[in-house]
């Protein structure tokens, strides 16, 4: 079993008043100062994770390009981040091609996903002249090959590939299995058809492939399989113009104490290795090689800071703890059962004294963050520190209840910058006609 630093930001230290601190800043004063739920993000740890992505794939190849995918934190400070470190910027929908575009990404960097883009997304997509847009269906590139003739112009695609690799990980987060409603399966010739489809189209030019196996990924051999049914596939259908070879996102974060994934190093020695040795073996011209991670980026990065509102015992049953947040600032629990940890930033190095289950402040029995775990004593008004948030959290908030999503900080070198501000409750009918 790890210490509990191995689920919080690098930086995370243990002031004078031995509070805990993450980037040189106590977050008992960064609560008192900004309120909570907040979440707080190390600014330091982001971009040297960003860097190490980096120098891991491009130790392999200098081409090698790392996609950010921003679905799993999209900030515009984030965003702008990743552009300065040089990472392209992966969009799943408008909405996020709106907000890379708005933090200055060049559109040549963007890379276009979505499985349901309609025609408008599409419009929005060739309006901005992204670099990359992966088609999902045929549907989609009858589409686009028709809004691109419309606007006399030629976009550059991917084909989203689901190569039947089914890694362990929940359901709701795998994607590489064969029944899925994402990609083109290789299994019964669907895949063989959109690359088909892409050489006749004339406003589209297919230049390579993607594939994305699922997220939250510990077993990274799952990469070699895909790999190899990636290269017997682009024999069969022949190299021509298929330069790009897109892995897709995966790479899975320590939640918990026990977990103990692989590196980024590892999963990029394990990525590019494999695809080089692949198209070798089939005698192809390697690929650039792609790939798209959004957790393993952000997710360790990221704490939330609640606040005990109160607690509750039930005799012979057990200790509820509330917070002032909940499934509408992190749904993870709630929707995957995921499992975090937790630590007192008053006191933490404080021995467990009692078992509790921690919960938000929503209309929902199931509003549970952590359904059981040995704390120090809690009472009202206390603070609660959730680590590894980052990913997928913030990202997926929503005003349940009327609750206004949180505030967003960014420490380093015991500087906090604001970069989302809280929402107020203005906001919650701002949009009502
Ligand atoms: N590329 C594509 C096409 C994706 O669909 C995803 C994630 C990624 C890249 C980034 O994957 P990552 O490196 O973050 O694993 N809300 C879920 C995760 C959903 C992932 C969706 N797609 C969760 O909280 O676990």
């Amino acid at each position: 079993m790890q210490p509990l630093s191995h689920v919080l930001p690098p930086s995370a230290a243990t002031t004078a008043d031995g509070h805990l601190s993450i980037g040189g800043c106590d977050l008992v004063a960064l609560a008192e100062e900004h309120g909570t739920p907040l979440v707080v993000y190390d600014a330091g740890a982001l971009r040297d994770t960003m860097q190490r992505y980096l120098q891991a794939f491009r130790a392999h190849d200098p081409h090698a390009e790392v996609i950010y995918a921003s679905k799993a934190f999209w900030a515009q400070a984030v965003l702008r981040m990743v552009h300065e470190e040089d990472l392209r910027v992966d969009v799943a929908s408008g909405g996020e091609l709106f907000m890379a575009l708005h933090a200055g990404f060049p559109p040549q960097k963007i890379v276009m996903h979505g499985n349901a883009k309609d025609a408008r997304e599409i419009n929005e997509a060739l309006e901005a002249r992204v670099g990359l847009l992966v088609c999902d269906s045929l549907d989609e590139i009858a589409l686009l090959n028709h809004i691109a003739g419309e606007r006399g112009v030629v976009q550059d695609v991917l084909i989203r590939v689901t190569p039947g690799v089914k890694p362990s990980t929940h359901e709701y987060i795998s994607t590489g299995q064969l029944d899925s409603k994402f990609g083109f399966s290789l299994e019964g010739g669907l895949a063989a058809a959109a690359v088909a489809a892409c050489r006749t189209a004339t406003h589209v030019n297919i230049v390579g492939l993607h594939c994305h196996i699922g997220s939250q990924i510990f077993e990274i051999g799952a990469y070699p399989v895909a790999a190899q049914l990636l290269a017997a596939f682009v024999k069969e259908v022949g190299r021509d113009g298929l330069d790009i070879m897109d892995m897709g996102g995966g790479l899975g974060i320590a939640y918990g104490r026990a977990d103990d994934p692989p590196s980024v190093e590892a999963y990029a020695d394990t990525v590019m290795e494999a695809v080089f040795a692949e198209w070798d073996a089939a005698g192809l011209e390697r690929p650039r090689v792609m790939v798209e991670p959004g957790r393993s980026i952000v997710g360790r990065a990221g704490v939330t800071v609640y606040r005990v509102t109160g607690t509750k015992d039930i005799p012979g049953v057990r200790r509820y703890v509330a917070v002032d947040g909940g499934m509408s600032d992190l749904m993870r629990p709630m929707l995957y059962g995921a499992v975090y940890e937790a630590i007192l930033p008053e006191r933490p190095e404080a021995e467990a004294s009692e078992h509790v289950r921690l919960v938000g402040k929503h209309c929902e029995s199931g509003d549970v963050l952590i359904k059981e775990i040995d704390l120090p004593h809690l009472e009202a008004g206390n603070l609660v520190c959730l680590p590894a948030t980052g990913a997928y959290g913030v990202a997926m908030a929503s005003n349940y209840n009327g609750v206004t999503r949180p505030a967003v900080v960014f420490v380093e070198n015991g500087e906090a910058t604001v970069v989302v501000r809280r929402e107020t409750y203005g906001e919650l009918v701002s949009r009502d006609a």
